[in-house]
């Protein structure tokens, strides 16, 4: 018999077609959102599962689901599992890097351009008549080009962002949790380590690319908005959490920071109702990766980890190869 598994959420037809000719596939097509316990009641007797960052797999599910050999996420962040609890019930667990480092960089762009030249915010005045005659002073933003750019998080994603600067001719700063190879740094425009104050207090446009951890929590609250400068613009394409988002409105509303381009939110997809009432942010739903070929991409990563997972023993992106030395 064919080993068991569970697709916590809809993900394209043919990749459930793949993992249908390896294994006994429940999926989710209609996407039902599963409570905790609809999640541990249908990973009952399941070999593996199939996940994405709305599905939490914490110490709790995890101890109540023994048979259990493989989490499988699709997703480069795996925050919403429990890597050591997995571990320590000798469970793989696998994520979908580099695959998604253009286009998360692409997007990263995408809303630095839109928040410093306030593209959303002048189409919703255009929209509302409000453009009857020319004025000198309508909707005046930051320049990108020339500028300097300011990196939190400096792997694979902040790397393909910097590389993209060389067009704007911005110098690069970042911060990191240490210095990256010289050999990348050059690659990355040039890219200069400083510490996290230097960074806040001289970048022109701050964006973070890190991945969220629990040191990693409120990386930017009161304290960090205020060191940047009124002019600075912050884009997060990280994680929720990792930008304290209560501080931050407060910061947009005091005018604090001129702008800020947010991906991602504290408690997605709920989030703050009072970013709606702020003129100076750019909001979008957790879509940096959302590209056609990079979603194919990341769901077939997803499951070649977990096809080679349950046969071979040997997921290309093991985030705990740990448990295979237990054997
Ligand atoms: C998306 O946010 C991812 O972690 O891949
Ligand atoms: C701007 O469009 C100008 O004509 O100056």
């Amino acid at each position: 018999t064919k080993p068991r598994i569970l697709v916590t959420r809809a993900v394209f037809p043919d990749v459930v077609e793949r993992l249908a000719q390896h294994f006994d596939v429940e999926a989710n097509p209609n996407d039902d959102i599963y409570s905790k316990d609809e999640l541990v009641g249908k990973l009952q007797g399941k070999d593996a599962v199939f996940t994405t960052p709305s599905s939490s797999m914490t110490a709790e599910v995890i101890a109540a689901c023994p048979s259990l050999k493989a989490i499988c996420n699709m997703a480069v962040g795996f925050n919403n599992i429990d890597i050591a609890a997995a571990t320590r019930a000798g469970i793989v667990v696998t994520n979908t890097p580099d695959v998604l480092n253009e286009t998360t960089a692409d997007f990263a762009w995408a809303l630095l351009l839109a928040t410093a030249r306030r593209v959303t915010e002048s189409e919703h005045w255009l929209r509302a008549g409000k453009w009857q005659k020319w004025r000198y002073d309508t909707l005046l933003g930051a320049d990108v080009h020339g500028a300097t750019l300011g990196i939190i998080g400096m792997g694979r994603i902040g790397q393909a962002i910097a590389r993209r600067s060389m067009g704007f001719d911005m110098q690069v700063i970042y911060h990191n949790r240490s210095k990256v190879a010289e050999h990348l740094e050059a690659r990355a425009n040039n890219a200069r380590y400083v510490s996290k104050e230097e960074l806040l207090r001289t970048a022109d446009h701050i964006v973070l690319a890190l991945p969220y951890s629990p040191e990693a929590h409120h990386t930017i609250g009161a304290a960090e908005l205020a060191a940047m400068k009124p002019t600075a613009t912050l884009i997060n394409i990280a994680r929720g959490g990792i930008v304290d988002d209560a501080a931050l409105i407060v910061a947009l509303r005091a005018n604090r920071l001129a702008a800020a381009g947010l991906d991602v939110f504290e408690n997605e997809p709920a989030f703050d109702p009072a970013f709606l009432t702020l003129s100076n942010v750019v909001l979008t739903p957790h879509i940096a990766s959302a590209s056609e070929p990079t979603r194919r991409a990341m769901a077939n990563c997803a499951a070649d980890n977990l096809i080679a997972a349950l046969t071979d023993g040997t997921p290309p992106n093991i985030l705990n190869p740990e448990v295979r030395n237990k054997g």
